[in-house]
């Protein structure tokens, strides 16, 4: 035994000698110092994209650029957004980020698409509008022709027309932008911890529920949200949407058909507004608070949803707290069901947004990737998970990073040390979204690639960085791979008249 442990000794010894002796004798030989140093750029996201002359030029500018502003005293990246905001607002790279085209957003929900002040700004002031006040210090809306029923756990309707005769309008408005997000002055006191935030987050959800699901408002509402997300130069959606039944002022339902032929009509619209604006499909969800006959039966339905649909619905996932949901592998006999029968119904599971490592919530990520998942939604956790990440790599399944989401959320407080700062260093296919940027008083994309660029990517990351993230939202997108093609080469064309006209901008 100790013969061959001193034998071991040796070996090393030995090697260390026959490998490492420029890096241990005096100093190390500069090209070789260089050359490890190549390696590590080859191997992050956009080592291997080639930039050609004005983008070379652009990148000194930016790098330049990021320079200055890393010498600010304050560092938004390290704050929380709520405080970070206003100092990313007067930030000459976010300005940068806000012109570039940024492809594919691909990982937002269906209620969380338009900035809050629109839906009470103008929805709010719509015909009526009823309101009334929760147990727990909030509201609930609802559109209706007479007073609507009872409501457990909230005082009696009243029409909000009349009830602004009586109060401050500016002051009542102002609670309801509240009710509707997460922002506040003192993020830390007001959510100690994640439980806290998960409340206030469900709930906020649930006072834009009745708002939005009202079906001329759910019309103006995706209209309005396609509207937001293209002006912040993004030109092609996947949305997870619950789909569910959308009301008339007589209370009469539509089935989700109807919400699916109405997308569809308003894509035409838009497009035709929009030319340039190449889609959007549904990612179709439900809460993973269900049980295994009715997730059963939700993917019945997305694989109908799929057949009748095929142009709009990308696929299936959960939605909801992974923490207090069921894990994955609690659904395997539903999630089977579509290749039992020869279907392919493309999953995009979130998984891995979770510290709780080592319990059975942490073995989403892995059991995503069994059921074939196309993407992974956050992927927070995969760092501790090498096996997972690799094949991940192995499967070519994106990761959708979604920095200012992690850190509302209470995964992470300051950006740089978010895991796909290690992530982006190893070149794992990843795509930055934004997953509820009404909530979080974000605008569609913008806000998460500056948190993206300066927190977690640093100063190595540069616009070839930027260029090969942009590229993956369209290419691990739900299009055909023609339709990927097409819309590369689109992206691509905004991209060359974005670089040739910043290079004249007065960012520098
Ligand atoms: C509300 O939004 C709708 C649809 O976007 C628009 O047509 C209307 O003019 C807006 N109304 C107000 C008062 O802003
Ligand atoms: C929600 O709005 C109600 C009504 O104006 C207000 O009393 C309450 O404080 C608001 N809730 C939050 C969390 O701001
Ligand atoms: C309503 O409240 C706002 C903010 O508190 C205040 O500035 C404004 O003067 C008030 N308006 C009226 C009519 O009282
Ligand atoms: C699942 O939930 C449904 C509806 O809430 C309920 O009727 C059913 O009994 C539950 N099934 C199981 C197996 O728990
Ligand atoms: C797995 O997913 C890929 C695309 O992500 C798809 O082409 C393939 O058919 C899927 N395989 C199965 C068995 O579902
Ligand atoms: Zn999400």
């Amino acid at each position: 035994m100790a013969a061959e442990s001193w034998r071991k000794q040796m070996y090393l010894l030995w090697s260390v000698f026959v490998f490492w002796t420029p890096l241990c004798w005096g100093r190390p030989d500069p090209q070789q110092r260089q050359a490890l140093l190549q390696q590590e750029v080859i191997r992050e996201v956009g080592g291997s994209v080639v930039l050609n002359d004005k983008e070379k030029l652009l990148n000194q500018k930016l790098h330049q650029l990021k320079l200055q502003e890393m010498e600010l005293p304050e560092f938004p990246p390290a704050m929380h957004f709520f405080k970070a905001k206003p100092l990313i607002e007067q930030s000459a790279v976010f300005s940068f980020l806000q012109k570039m085209p940024k492809g594919a957003a691909l990982h937002v929900h269906d209620f969380a698409l338009v900035g809050v002040e629109w839906l009470v700004k103008n929805v709010t002031y719509r015909e009526n509008c009823y309101v009334c006040f929760t147990d727990d210090n909030s509201v609930r809306f609802l559109f209706s022709t007479g007073k609507p029923k009872y409501k457990e756990h909230c005082s009696t309707w009243t029409l909000l027309k009349t009830l602004r005769l009586n109060l401050n309008s500016t002051e009542l408005d102002n609670s309801f932008i509240r009710n509707l997000t997460l922002f506040t002055e003192d993020p830390d006191k007001a959510y100690p911890n994640q439980d806290v935030v998960w409340k206030r987050f469900e709930q906020a959800f649930l006072v834009a529920y009745g708002l939005v699901t009202y079906a001329p408002v759910f019309k103006d509402y995706f209209y309005e949200g396609l509207r937001q997300f293209y002006m912040d130069n993004i030109i092609y959606l996947e949305i997870r949407a619950l789909l569910p039944p959308t009301y008339e002022l007589d209370g009469r339902r539509n089935s989700r058909d109807w919400s699916l032929r109405t997308c569809q009509k308003l894509l035409q619209q838009f497009r035709a507004q929009y030319p340039d604006f190449l889609g959007a499909r549904v990612i179709f969800t439900v809460h993973r608070g269900l049980n295994l006959t009715e997730a059963v039966k939700a993917v019945e339905e997305a694989m109908t949803l799929q057949r009748n649909f095929p142009d709009i619905i990308a696929g299936f996932d959960f939605v909801g707290r992974e923490d207090t949901g069921r894990p994955l592998w609690y659904f395997r006999d539903a999630l089977e069901v579509p290749e039992k029968q020869g279907i392919y119904l493309p999953y995009f599971f979130h998984a891995g947004e979770t510290d709780l490592e080592g319990t059975d919530v942490d073995q989403n990520l892995m059991d995503a990737l069994l059921f074939n998942t196309s993407r992974i939604g956050h992927g927070f956790a995969i760092t501790r998970h090498p096996v997972v990440k690799e094949l991940a790599r192995k499967m070519d399944v994106a990761l959708e990073v979604c920095p200012i989401s992690n850190q509302v959320l209470k995964l992470v407080s300051d950006m740089r040390n978010h895991p796909a700062a290690v992530l982006m260093a190893e070149g794992q296919p990843m795509v930055i979204s934004s997953d509820d940027p009404a909530l979080f008083g974000a605008t569609a994309l913008s806000h998460d690639f500056y948190q993206a660029f300066m927190g977690f990517g640093g100063m190595r990351s540069n616009l070839a960085t930027l260029k090969e993230l942009v590229i993956n939202s369209l290419r691990y997108s739900s299009l055909s791979p023609a339709e990927k093609d097409k819309a590369i080469t689109a992206l691509l064309v905004k991209w060359d008249k974005f670089v040739s006209e910043s290079l004249l901008q007065t960012f520098w």
